[in-house]
């Protein structure tokens, strides 16, 4: 049995939807942002001026991987404001930093240093969450999901909950048109690996194969034109499809290559989406041993035209710009070697558990050198 949940209740999409902010609850409202890409672009002066005549608050500044220091500081700005309406605007990580923020903030019981999965809320209390995603990557706007980094312990800490919802997704690809071309390629990477990691679980059920099915054709087709031509209808299908990745994904679930990432992100502070794109066909190589994963491989090939799913992969990432090895990224080999037990230890956990194949720390050493070096797994 599975039960899916396709929440947030309400999900706004199409150019002009930013414009969905006047009529959301609240009187007291806390805009959570990240750099000062936001600011610049007009976005946060037009979600002011959509807000009319509410108290509004400002928590700026979320880095790329968001500390739980930068959460802590967030939660006293929440104490300090009181906000009965979170807006969060921008990447994925501010949106799963927002999350947390909230989280942290309604549950002051809960210590983030020691929490785990299972003791995390259900529902959100007090706050009412609009998440509006400015990079077509993440989905964090319609899953269950906020990752924040310990970076004491060079971990990341996935918070997976229900509470951490949104109420209300603005797609708004407006927001995507202005983003720089790195940004572009590895968030899009993101959206990949989490549509094709969900689709090629064996668990995943029709509807969420139906989802990811259409986000992998859609994104293989969209984002070399979102990333070469950018034009406005490749950003809004690219926004659409990295979002129904997400709606998949956070029913079903995410396998190694995520494992993988978040340790490599973690521990050296590395793009999540970057990450993504170089580790993804390596860990498609070793699950081509399944054969279901095989089969379904196959399909997708046939779908896309193309004589090999893996060598596709390989294909748009390299058009992208993406490195083909975790060396290419800049890790030298003295420090690899030196780090490579405790990172190996680190991406066994999260999602790595539901890999197809059954990881030990000696396997996962295998596929990580695989993607350190660029060695094949077939
Ligand atoms: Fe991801």
């Amino acid at each position: 049995m599975a039960i899916l949940n396709y929440e947030p209740n309400k999900l706004v999409i199409g150019k002009g939807s930013l414009d969905a902010v006047k009529d959301v609850p609240g009187e007291r409202i806390m805009i959570v942002a990240g750099g000062s890409s936001m600011r610049r672009s007009g976005v946060i002066d037009r979600i002011v001026s959509l807000l009319g005549d509410r108290e509004v608050f400002f928590h700026e500044g979320v880095g790329k991987n968001p500390t739980i220091y930068e959460v802590n500081s967030g939660v006293e700005d929440f104490k300090k404001y009181t906000p009965d309406t979170v807006i969060a605007v921008g990447g994925g990580s501010t949106l799963d930093a927002a999350k947390a923020m909230i989280l942290f903030y309604e549950h002051p019981d809960l210590d983030i240093k020691t929490v785990t999965p299972e003791i995390l809320p259900e529902k959100r209390e007090k706050i009412f969450l609009v998440a509006i995603p400015s990079t077509s990557g993440t989905a964090s706007e319609v899953t269950r999901t906020s990752v924040v980094t310990d970076p004491d312990r060079g971990l990341k800490i996935p918070l997976n909950c229900m509470a951490n919802k949104p109420d209300i997704a603005i797609l708004d690809p407006d927001l995507t048109m202005t983003l720089p071309d790195n940004v572009v390629a590895e968030t899009g990477m993101d959206a990949l690996t989490h549509a094709v990691e969900c689709y090629l679980r064996p668990d995943c059920d029709d509807f969420n194969l139906a989802l990811t099915q259409y986000a992998i054709l859609g994104i293989m087709k969209w984002l070399p034109i979102s990333f070469t031509e950018k034009t406005e209808e490749a950003r809004e299908r690219m926004h659409n499809f990295q979002s129904m990745a997400g709606m998949a994904f956070t029913n079903v679930g995410l396998t190694m290559v995520h494992g993988i990432s978040h340790a490599f992100g973690g521990y050296y502070d590395y793009p999540h989406g970057l990450t993504n794109g170089v580790i993804l066909p390596y860990v498609l190589e070793y699950n081509k041993a399944v054969p279901s994963v095989a089969e379904k491989m196959e399909g997708l090939a046939k779908l896309l035209g193309v004589d090999d799913f893996i060598q596709a992969i390989r294909d748009i990432r390299s058009y992208l710009g993406i490195p083909n090895t975790i060396r290419d990224m800049g890790l030298d080999e003295e420090t690899y070697l030196k780090d490579l037990p405790v990172v190996a230890k680190n991406s066994l956990m999260g999602p790595t558990k539901f890999n197809p194949i059954v990881m030990t720390e000696d396997t996962i050493k295998v596929v990580i050198d695989a993607a350190y070096y660029g060695k094949s797994l077939l």
